[in-house]
């Protein structure tokens, strides 16, 4: 699928006159360019009136860009349904939950039920494949984009049917529904299909099963779209890839599902250049994306060259900062690099955000280092068939996520994402190489496994974990996990009863703290650390305490436990430990499960290698805004500067070298990154003016899940 390193960005010649399309591709050429997404929001312009289609001046522009060496994404352009449209099909808009219909006039503006969307879509989409199946340019369907941006849930009453079809389909009666859905509670049984609605506004807490299907349902009803067009793509050009463009650990997609659909994952990512922990919330990500699809390359399909202007202040990326991201993402299994936008436009509610050629065109910063990173990638083009390797898999499901945080918990503050990064953290500065994988996946691969808040266990995932530690695995999960089955019915019998064999341990209670309090535990070589938020009455049954609570009404009984189930070893932790506990527990399971970790690197320095067979890459990335020198991790070639390293290493701030080297050679780290020196001025430390923390203690003060994390969009 890549025969070289993808550059690029998305390309919007319908607001350029044909002019600025000539100097267009000749910057192109500059630039090193060799990939441009095209078509993503025009369909105002190939369909100007219904049934009434113009490709020329597309066909113009992919002729041109081919002929200057320089491929296509080509964009299904159904993100943004044109006035026209919604003009003759008022119904198509969306309704929010408490009723208001939205307007046209920005984009993403439809309803994914909608018959009407579906049918001109599919319209357009096989007009297009139509068209431009055969152009020689086209490497990669960029379909749609962005699914389920800026609002996922529609309400509206076309909604609400394809709701109760979805249930149907599902449940086959109502009988098993209501079962389901445990309707004797509040007097919520349903006699008729007819009675079902979303979950919309309501005096109080909604049904939690009926929540999570609504949203199963939300992910699937996108998905239903995205799959009538890679059924009409796939029908007239097999041979080409689809892609569709996610973000982030995006909640409303069970991007698990999605992925399956697709040939190739590819991530748009706009990490906030001012907070302190960018880079390794993006290593979590591209890790997510890596995994996705199982560890086949991915595609960095957006980024910005310097800022965004979506958020309330839109800080800039330092000099240096984006070919820095960009080594990141290639590090982390991405075969290609590219930008939102080519050219920063003139008009639109996005003039105001970077691009690779910016309003005052080329004599820019930001073009020399676009210019750069261009010239760069194309000596990089060895590294392509190389793959991570991971010893650890974190479980991540969207199911899980959902119901967790759908309300009506003891601890409703008790929040997925921040949490997970405390986790993720730990591992990121030992230098540990992480995917990430479904609960019901083969994780035989996987030396340790963490489950972290996996509150919604099937049966299947049950049975997964059981095999898995029979056969000699490592698996960790924590407070509230293994609590409810996939119709958010509680695992009766002992919490976690899913996990208890594996485990050695039951939960008689668990007790949310208040914001003041805390407790501590002492493991059992006598070190001490606090804990706070959550503590439990854990009885064992064959598993033995690491850590006892140290206060309160469970001062003496376990904290963190460990029990040998088969082969293999079962942890627990029924608390929420401070960053040096976390820090402690995550050094002791990795070291007991065999996993290789290193954090003896310089400040702000992050390692990852690349391996195919014999053959190795390993980055060496600086985030430090100091040049270091540093025992270079592998003997080599830099396929940046092309010079031999081995002894010391320099790296300017901001540097990176990508080290080409034997695989079997001597000194090669396995992950990750080192601890990483942040400045962030405190109040009341005028004298010093900046106070220095590390990676670690600066997440354990965001880590305690309660409303710290910043979730954008
Ligand atoms: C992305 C989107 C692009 C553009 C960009 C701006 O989310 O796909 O169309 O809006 O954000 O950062």
């Amino acid at each position: 699928m890549f025969t070289q390193i993808a550059y690029g960005g998305d390309y919007y010649p319908e607001q350029w006159n044909p002019e600025v399309w000539q100097e267009d591709v000749r910057l192109m050429q500059e630039a090193g360019v060799n990939r441009v997404s095209v078509g993503i929001f025009a369909w105002a312009r190939l369909e100007p009136e219904p049934g009434r289609f113009d490709f020329s001046w597309l066909r113009q522009v992919i002729d041109l860009l081919w002929e200057h060496g320089v491929s296509v994404n080509l964009a299904t352009p159904t993100a943004s349904p044109p006035p026209w449209f919604s003009h003759r099909y008022p119904e198509s808009l969306p309704v929010m939950a408490d009723g208001t219909r939205l307007w046209h006039g920005s984009r993403r503006h439809m309803c994914p039920n909608s018959p009407d969307y579906r049918r001109h879509a599919r319209e357009i989409v096989t007009r297009l494949v139509q068209e431009f199946g055969d152009h020689p340019a086209l490497a990669l369907w960029h379909v749609d984009n962005e699914y389920a941006c800026h609002y996922a849930e529609c309400h509206c009453e076309v909604s609400q049917a394809a709701f109760r079809r979805w249930l149907q389909q599902r449940y086959g009666s109502l009988e098993a529904l209501n079962e389901a859905w445990g309707t004797d509670f509040w007097s919520q049984v349903y006699r008729d299909w007819e009675e079902i609605r979303s979950p919309g506004p309501m005096p109080t807490l909604p049904n939690p099963a009926q929540k999570l299907d609504w949203q199963r349902f939300t992910s699937d009803a996108w998905l239903e779209c995205f799959q009538e067009q890679i059924d009409i793509l796939r029908e007239y050009t097999p041979e080409i890839p689809l892609t569709t463009n996610f973000m982030r650990f995006h909640r409303p997609l069970d991007y698990w599902k999605w992925a399956e659909r697709e040939d190739l994952v590819s991530l748009d990512d706009y990490p906030e250049p001012d907070d302190p922990l960018w880079m390794a919330r993006t290593a979590m990500l591209y890790d997510l994306m890596r995994s996705l699809k199982h560890g086949q390359p991915w595609l960095l399909m957006e980024q910005a060259t310097a800022h965004v202007n979506w958020r309330e202040h839109n800080t800039m990326k330092r000099p240096g900062v984006m070919r820095l991201g960009s080594y990141q993402a290639l590090a982390r299994g991405a075969n290609g690099i590219m930008f939102f936008q080519w050219r920063a436009s003139k008009s639109g509610s996005e003039k105001f955000h970077s691009a690779m050629v910016s309003h005052a065109g080329t004599g820019t910063r930001v073009w020399r280092e676009v210019k750069e990173l261009g010239s760069e990638l194309k000596r990089l083009n060895p590294l392509l068939p190389g793959r991570i390797q991971a010893e650890v898999a974190i479980l991540f499901d969207w199911e899980n996520w959902w119901a967790l945080e759908g309300g009506g918990k003891p601890a409703n503050d008790l929040v997925l994402l921040p949490r997970l990064t405390d986790l993720y953290l730990e591992l990121y500065r030992r230098n540990i190489s992480v995917d990430f994988a479904h609960p019901e996946a083969d994780l035989s691969a996987y030396k340790l496994v963490l489950a972290p808040h996996l509150y919604l266990v099937s049966e299947e995932t049950a049975r997964n974990i059981e095999r898995y530690v029979a056969q000699g695995g490592a698996f960790w999960t924590n407070f509230f996990s293994g609590m409810v089955d996939s119709s958010e019915q509680v695992w009766l019998g002992g919490y976690p009863a899913p996990f208890r064999k594996v485990l050695g341990v039951w939960v008689e209670e668990y007790a949310p703290l208040g914001e003041a309090e805390s407790n501590r535990v002492k493991t059992v070589g006598g070190k001490e650390f606090a804990c706070d938020f959550w503590i439990e009455r854990i009885h064992l049954e064959g598993a033995e305490s690491l850590a006892d609570f140290c206060e309160d009404y469970v001062a003496g009984s376990p904290a963190v436990t460990r029990h040998r189930y088969g082969k293999g070893t079962g942890y627990y932790l029924g608390t929420s430990l401070d960053r040096d506990g976390l820090s402690w527990m995550v050094e002791h399971i990795c070291r007991e499960s065999g996993v290789q970790m290193r954090a003896d690197l310089p400040a702000g320095v992050e390692c990852t290698r690349r391996v195919n067979g014999e053959q190795a890459w390993v980055f060496v990335l600086n985030y430090s805004k100091q040049p270091v020198e540093m025992q270079a991790p592998a003997a080599g070639v830099d396929l940046i500067s092309g010079e031999e390293v081995g002894g010391m290493l320099r790296l300017e701030p901001y540097g990176a070298a990508v080290i080409q080297v034997k695989a079997d050679a001597g000194g090669l780290i396995e992950g990750a990154a080192s601890f990483i020196e942040i400045h962030i001025p405190t109040p009341g430390d005028a004298a010093a003016g900046t106070a220095c923390v590390h990676l670690g203690f600066l997440c354990a003060s965001r880590g305690n899940g309660r409303g710290t994390w910043r979730d954008e969009d």
